[in-house]
């Protein structure tokens, strides 16, 4: 039945969604201006770039800039430095018990789609397993602090009851609009991808201005999507995705928030992807190295990074981390250029159980239900002067041993180990608490930080407040290994084998875009 598999795929992306990216400015590829290899620059030393940050962001620009050395022998050493002592930032993984037997469990970023055609080619390029999210598929439910105002098993009773109160049409707006949302993030992965130096200038581009200065009630309320539907069941997903209500997220990151179809992780880890980054790289990787200041050298046109390795001199610099986490000291010009953005202070509770479920009582419920273990949240009670959700999400994530189960709680507060103990009816077996600065807070807006921040010195983390991914910090360091080789190689990643536009359909023949192609990887 249509309806059934409609809204079918509506609340499993609610459930896992994330998303993708870009956006896109001047075509600043109009001046690309490539070298035959005897006009490379082969001074007494190689320049070299340092790369600020070991996460998504990080691990791949120090790869796209492999890939440019690669195939043009652009002639460049590149230093990476993390402040921490592992590769992959938010996202990294934890063992049940510490017992590396056990299966791991993310800690921080979870999932992508098979659209963040990035970490999709780069899990089939490095022989990485995915695991799709489809294996643990729970139950659902909506928790609006004081009653459960949803639960959906997937059968033909809890469609009928999702059907009379959202009808048909509300999901059917809702995916219209994500559908050409990531239709239109796709020409990020084209031969003819933008490139941009201005993230406003990409989401006008791109056609979202709109999109990102409206928040995603009023968005989608604009769509004629009903607002019951707006308040459950894509608040259920901005909140599980990004800790925000709808009434204060902007629509583009709303919209990411529901792209969640075909949710996949890496078996591992996926922090794995951003080890083989740097791995083929051939990058030097410095961890436990965190930067302290970068400032102008005494040598001309370079930066001179500071950190416990010394100070060095870098012909560029690319800070591949939230710039005000960072506490990197810069020139005052660069950092009046900075917005503040805040981020979302998030706890993750990670456990187990031997509890199958969790505890009826706390949701009001008769002693013999079985609680959703997918149980999302909706701020709506808490609108009409309700009591609040106590947590953003709380879901099973499988079984670790027999009859023990990982959960994985988000929230904006701790959670005790009381609180704890009764929503699993005392069966709390080991427990980990992390805080993360998640995302960036996301209302609408039409500015966004700058992506150069001065001559040779670039920002990845500037398309966080656009949209805040794995893969988005993957495409945004794409964008910016390319202006910069253009800036100061004359080079870029694909530079030397992209044909010019050619609208020719008598002789576009020879160059197929094959559907699967991905530029910067295939070029
Ligand atoms: C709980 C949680 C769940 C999430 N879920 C998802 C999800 O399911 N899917 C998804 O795509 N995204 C998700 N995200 C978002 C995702 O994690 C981020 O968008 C992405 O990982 C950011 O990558 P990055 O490389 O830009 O930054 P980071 O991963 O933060 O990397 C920055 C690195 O810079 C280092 N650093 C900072 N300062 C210095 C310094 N002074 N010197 C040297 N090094 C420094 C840090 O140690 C860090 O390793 C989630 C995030 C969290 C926290
Ligand atoms: C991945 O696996 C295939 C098949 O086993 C093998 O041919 C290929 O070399 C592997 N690639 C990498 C990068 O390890
Ligand atoms: C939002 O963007 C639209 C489309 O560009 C524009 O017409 C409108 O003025 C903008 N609103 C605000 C508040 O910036
Ligand atoms: C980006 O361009 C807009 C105009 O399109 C401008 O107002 C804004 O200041 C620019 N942002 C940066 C960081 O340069
Ligand atoms: C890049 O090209 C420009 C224009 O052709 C030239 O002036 C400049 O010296 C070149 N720079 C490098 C680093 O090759
Ligand atoms: C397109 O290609 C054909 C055949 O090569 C040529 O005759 C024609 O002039 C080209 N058209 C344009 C607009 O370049």
């Amino acid at each position: 039945m249509r309806h059934d598999i409609l809204l079918v795929a509506t609340l499993a992306a609610t459930a896992n969604a994330f998303q993708l990216p870009f956006s896109i400015p001047k075509l600043f590829s109009s001046k690309l201006i490539l070298p035959t290899p005897e006009q490379e620059v082969v001074g007494p030393t190689t320049p070299r770039i340092a790369i600020i940050g070991a996460g998504a962001g990080g691990s791949s620009a120090a790869f796209w800039i492999s890939k440019a050395k690669e195939r043009f022998g652009v002639d460049v050493e590149v230093d990476v430095y993390d402040s921490k002592d592992y590769i992959g930032g938010r996202s990294t993984t934890v063992y049940p018990y510490d017992d590396t037997t056990l299966p791991e469990l993310e800690l921080g970023a979870s999932i992508f789609v098979e659209a963040n055609k990035n970490l999709w080619r780069a899990s089939d390029e490095f022989n990485l397993t995915r695991r799709n999210f489809r294996d643990e598929d729970y139950e659902t439910g909506i928790w609006d602090g004081e009653q459960l105002i949803l639960s959906y098993a997937g059968g033909w009773w809890d469609t009928a009851k999702m059907l009379w109160r959202y009808g048909y049409i509300s999901p059917k707006r809702t995916e219209t609009f994500v559908r050409g949302m990531i239709k239109d993030i796709l020409t990020l992965y084209s031969r003819a991808t933008p490139k941009w130096d201005n993230l406003s200038d990409l989401s006008n581009l791109l056609g979202w201005a709109e999109i990102t200065n409206t928040t995603t009630e009023a968005y989608l309320a604009k769509q004629g999507v009903s607002a019951k539907y707006i308040n459950e069941i894509v608040e259920a997903a901005t909140r599980v995705n990004y800790g925000q209500n709808v009434d204060f997220i902007h629509a583009l990151e709303g919209g990411c928030s529901l792209a969640g179809t075909g949710a996949s992780a890496i078996a591992g880890g996926n922090f794995q992807i951003f080890e083989n980054f740097l791995d083929r790289s051939g990058a030097n990787v410095y961890l436990n190295t965190p930067v302290s200041s970068i400032l102008p050298s005494t040598q001309p046109q370079q930066w001179s990074v500071k950190s416990t390795r010394g100070s060095i001199d870098y012909k560029a610099v690319i800070i591949a981390a939230p710039f005000h986490s960072t506490d990197i000291t810069v020139p005052m010009s660069v950092s009046d250029q900075i917005p503040d953005v805040p981020y979302v202070h998030l706890h993750v509770t990670l456990l187990s159980t031997t509890s199958p479920y969790p505890n009826p009582a706390y949701f009001g419920l008769p002693p013999s239900s079985l609680v959703p273990r997918m149980m999302l949240t909706s701020n709506q009670g808490a609108r009409q002067g309700r009591k609040a959700p106590e947590f953003n999400s709380l879901s099973y994530h499988g079984a670790i041993r027999e009859n023990e189960w990982a959960v994985k709680i988000f929230s904006s507060t701790e959670l005790s180990d009381e609180w704890l103990a009764n929503m699993f009816h005392g069966q709390v077996g080991w427990v980990h608490r992390k805080e993360w600065d998640a995302y960036p807070k996301l209302p609408p807006t039409s500015t966004f930080p700058p992506v150069k921040l001065d001559r040779g010195l670039y920002y990845v983390n500037s398309f966080e407040p656009f949209i805040s991914t794995m893969e988005t910090e993957t495409v945004s360091s794409r964008n910016i290994v390319d202006l910069m080789l253009n800036d100061e190689f004359n080079a870029s990643i694909c530079g030397r084998s992209i044909p010019p536009p050619e609208d020719n359909e008598s002789d576009s023949e020879p160059p197929t875009q094959k559907d699967d192609f991905v530029y910067g990887w295939d070029c």
